[in-house]
């Protein structure tokens, strides 16, 4: 396997442990969580992994700044705020949508970790978040993101910096191989602990982390079944643009192995209404799952995850008296954001008691 220079911001290996009080409830299959919530700094989470290999890589070319984008609330932008303050490098994180008035969850912790944060105003082109937009709004968007990469970088090089462009996600070769090496990781810990688990389950975004379990599962030989979790819905495209990165991340490592469509098995059983939409029934399996096992996820990404993953073992799609292990991808932050905090209010700020006192009463 080829050798590359690659940072350590991960706490690695992440803990693994039985989800006793859910798996009994449901009497089903049993349930493992491995915590890729608790990587470490900047509140952790699974981009951490791939960050060891990127933010190495700009470290060794000489790059002083790296930038990246995503939704305005972006974890991946907040761990690499996070893994670039640890090693020296400045940070950028352009936001798609207008600036908000306040700042919540991952926009302050962003700030806080001294990276800059730059938006983009998307108002003419709102409808490139529409689930089959127009050829023309796509590319009319992909300029505009170049653009204003490219003004960002002009500013950062006038100032005698190098700037590192690291794609939405993470959704490098390189990154990837942050998730082929998890596989491995796992295996070792059940080998240790003599535990032996059918499936891992994991959510899927811009699909890295998918990717990498999958490829990771081959070249190991894993004695499981990788299953995905769709975050969003996807198309045709999305699978193939999956297969591609990720099969570079096989060449540039010589893994001798390939993934292929036949290899994939990805869900879209609890999308909610639409992507970072609050939405009744996520919220209600993130409740369950912090009332059973004290573990928090996000409106966004891991508490559908977890839905889907308890609707699976319900249904019995994952076989009653098998084992499971779901990967806690973090997303945190999420929870501290407007829209999930009004949704929230009617449910959890009702029937609170406040006691008065009063000095007639003592
Ligand atoms: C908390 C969380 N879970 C899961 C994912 C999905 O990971 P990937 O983009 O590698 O598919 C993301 C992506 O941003 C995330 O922030």
């Amino acid at each position: 396997m080829k050798k590359v220079f690659k940072v350590r911001s991960a706490l690695l290996p992440t803990p693994i442990h039985k989800m006793k009080r859910i798996s009994d409830e449901i009497g089903k299959a049993s349930i493992y969580i491995k915590r890729d919530d608790l990587t470490g700094i900047g509140i952790g989470g699974n981009k951490l992994r791939k960050l060891d290999y990127i933010i190495g890589d700009a470290i060794d070319k000489g790059y002083t700044t790296v930038l990246t984008s995503g939704g305005r609330q972006t974890n991946h932008g907040r761990l690499t705020a996070a893994a670039a303050a640890k090693f020296g490098l400045k940070c950028v994180v352009i936001c798609n949508g207008p600036k908000p008035e306040k700042m919540s969850g991952n926009l302050v912790l962003n700030r806080m970790l001294g990276s800059e944060v730059v938006f983009m105003d998307l108002k003419e082109l709102e409808q490139v978040f529409d689930v089959d937009p127009p050829q023309q709004i796509i590319d009319d968007y992909q300029n505009f993101v170049e653009q204003t990469q490219q003004k960002v970088i002009k500013k950062y090089e006038a100032q005698g910096d190098r700037v590192y462009v690291i794609p939405m996600g993470g959704h490098t070769p390189l990154g990837i191989m942050g998730y082929v090496d998890c596989v491995k990781e796992i295996m070792d810990q059940n080998a240790e602990a003599n535990r032996k688990i059918d499936y891992l389950v994991v959510g899927n975004g811009s699909g890295g982390t998918y990717g990498g379990l999958l490829l990771g599962s081959k070249f190991y030989n894993a004695p499981f079944k990788v299953i995905g979790i769709n975050i969003a819905g996807k198309d045709e495209r999305a699978t193939e643009d999956i297969i591609e990165v990720t099969n570079k991340t096989s060449d540039l490592f010589n893994l001798g192995v390939k993934i292929a469509k036949e290899d994939f098995t990805l869900y879209e059983n609890s999308l909610g209404v639409g992507y970072n939409q609050p939405d009744e029934e996520t919220r209600r399996a993130m409740y369950r799952i912090a009332s059973r096992e004290g573990i928090l996820t996000d409106p966004c990404y891991t508490g559908k995850i977890f839905n889907g993953l308890l609707k699976l073992v319900e249904n019995e799609t994952i076989e009653k008296d098998k084992s499971v292990m779901v990967i806690h991808t973090g997303g945190i932050p999420g929870i501290w954001t407007e829209e999930h905090l009004d949704a929230m209010h009617s449910e959890l700020w009702t029937d609170i008691d406040v006691y008065e006192f009063r000095k007639e009463d003592k």
